[in-house]
């Protein structure tokens, strides 16, 4: 699978050192309350594992599942909720977690549909970001690592269903994946 990578980005130390970081922040901005992690399926799950054991506020999880209506995502942000929460989110402090913002309008739509049933709060926490994509304003609060405009994965992101069990974050070499 390393073969396909054209680039290791992030290796598998400087993912945990970087996420041990982030959970600092959000310990310290969370203190004394409860969190609700809502992790986006399927490329998010690594990083919410990794996040959530080195938190030291106390967090709920949960997830949700998106389904594109846009097959080879031509049509980016056209998208619907495939599994929703178990748990209610109603006065709960929710942070979304993410693996990549990348236009922004997958967030876009989750927001709005999240912020409908009145949380307490909500905030976005994303392992990389693209700001250079971005086609819609998100309210990243917390992001581990910015990407360029490259197609990457690893470390829960994938290329059609494959990839996500690297270690490691790298650029697709792009004869593999045309497109983007
Ligand atoms: P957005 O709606 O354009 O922000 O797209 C967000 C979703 O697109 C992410 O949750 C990923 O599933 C997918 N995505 C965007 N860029 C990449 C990438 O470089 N590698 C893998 N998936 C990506």
């Amino acid at each position: 699978m390393h073969d396909d990578l054209e680039k290791i980005l992030f290796t598998h130390e400087q993912i945990h050192q970087r996420i041990a970081e982030v959970a600092a922040a959000i310990s310290r901005d969370y203190e004394g309350r409860e969190l609700m992690l809502v992790a986006v399926l399927k490329g998010a799950v690594f990083f919410l594992t990794h996040l959530a054991e080195a938190l030291t506020v106390p967090a709920q999880i949960d997830f949700l599942g998106i389904a594109s209506f846009s097959p080879g995502r031509v049509l980016p942000g056209v998208v619907r909720i495939s599994k929703d929460l178990d748990l209610d989110i109603l006065d709960k402090e929710v942070l979304v977690i993410e693996d990549i913002v990348d236009t922004g309008l997958t967030l876009r739509y989750l927001l709005n549909i999240l912020s409908g049933r009145q949380p307490r709060s909500l905030a976005v926490c994303t392992f990389l970001d693209k700001p250079t994509r971005r086609l819609v304003e998100i309210p990243v609060r917390y992001s581990c690592f910015e990407v360029p405009d490259r197609f990457v994965v690893g470390f829960g992101l994938d290329y059609n269903q494959q990839y996500r069990t690297l270690p490691c974050v790298g650029i697709l070499r792009s004869h593999i994946y045309q497109g983007k």
